[in-house]
């Protein structure tokens, strides 16, 4: 079979899965020859090879059955690095780079940031990347998120800057340590919501999504904790779901927070939060 001929069979066998079957399909197959996709254009009218071909029918088939994209290519780009993903993660989202972009802004020389849930470590390596000097703790609750955490944090090369802990929220890190910022995307989908999410979305990690029965749960934990571990002044920095700002505005002015700030994402959802801790 030539290159052309899978591109157009790959992208009818994805037409019912995806809404761009056919860029779907020339990534894939671009990821089983090992070239980049603007490469496929030259190769149009070869011959594929036996081995080349069976890779690809088998990514077509994991794409068929709602594999996400990132889980069968094993990477996902998230403020511009590389991240290796498999389903022991979430993978990270286009909108949580606001977090980091706001995080990175409040931020000075020496600081000390915790991550919580740190799951493929984007927010925490992200920060460590961009930001030469400072330390990272970043915390999981699960040891296979950790595993893909520390692998991308020496991939990337900064796994000196990082701490990596297991640790259910709080539970495992040391009372003496105080941070000038501690971040957090945390699971936050209702749980009445789970079953309705999109196939692909399903595959990801349920304790990387499950917020509990109104969402909250994580923030309703953080936030009230917050106070043992942010330096006064020290800011605690959220992703939120859609409709969750006002109850977590709540959660952060019942516990001694105050300068409350909002950043929308694209589609001008709420979808950071950010609180000082002034107590
Ligand atoms: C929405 S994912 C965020 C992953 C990553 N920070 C990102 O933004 O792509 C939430 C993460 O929280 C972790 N998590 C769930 N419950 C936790 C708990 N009790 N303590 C610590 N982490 C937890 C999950 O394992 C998952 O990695």
């Amino acid at each position: 079979m030539k290159v052309y001929e899978a591109i157009a069979l790959g992208a009818k066998e994805l037409e019912s899965v995806c809404p761009n079957p056919r860029l779907e399909s020339e990534l894939l197959l671009s990821h089983s020859l090992r070239i980049d996709r603007v490469k496929l254009a030259i190769k149009r009218d070869e011959v594929l090879k036996e081995e080349e071909l069976e890779r690809f029918l088998k990514y077509i088939e994991k794409r068929k059955s709602r594999i996400p994209y990132q889980y069968i290519v094993k990477k996902q780009h998230f403020m511009g690095f590389e991240f290796y993903v498999d389903e022991r993660v979430l993978i990270p989202r286009p909108e949580t780079e606001i977090l980091v972009e706001e995080a990175l802004k409040r931020m000075k020389s020496g600081d000390l940031i915790l991550d919580i849930g740190t799951g493929s470590g984007a927010i925490a390596i992200s920060i460590a990347k961009l930001f030469p000097d400072c330390k990272v703790y970043a915390v999981d609750v699960s040891e296979e998120a950790l595993e893909v955490a520390k692998y991308n944090a020496e991939k990337l090369g900064v796994a000196e800057k990082i701490i990596f802990i297991k640790s259910d929220v709080f539970s495992n890190i040391p009372q003496d340590v105080k941070f000038d910022l501690i971040v957090s995307n945390p699971p936050y989908i209702k749980k009445a919501e789970l079953e309705n999410l999109q196939e692909e979305v399903k595959k990801e990690p349920i304790l990387a999504l499950d917020g509990g029965e109104d969402g909250l749960f994580f923030y309703k934990r953080i936030i009230p904790d917050c106070k043992f571990y942010l330096k006064k002044g020290g800011r605690g920095l959220f992703e939120i779901g859609y409709g969750q700002r006002e109850e977590v505005e709540k959660i952060f002015l019942e516990n001694g927070f105050d300068e409350i700030e909002v950043i929308k994402d694209l589609a001008h959802i709420d979808r950071v939060i950010i609180g000082r801790y002034n107590l």
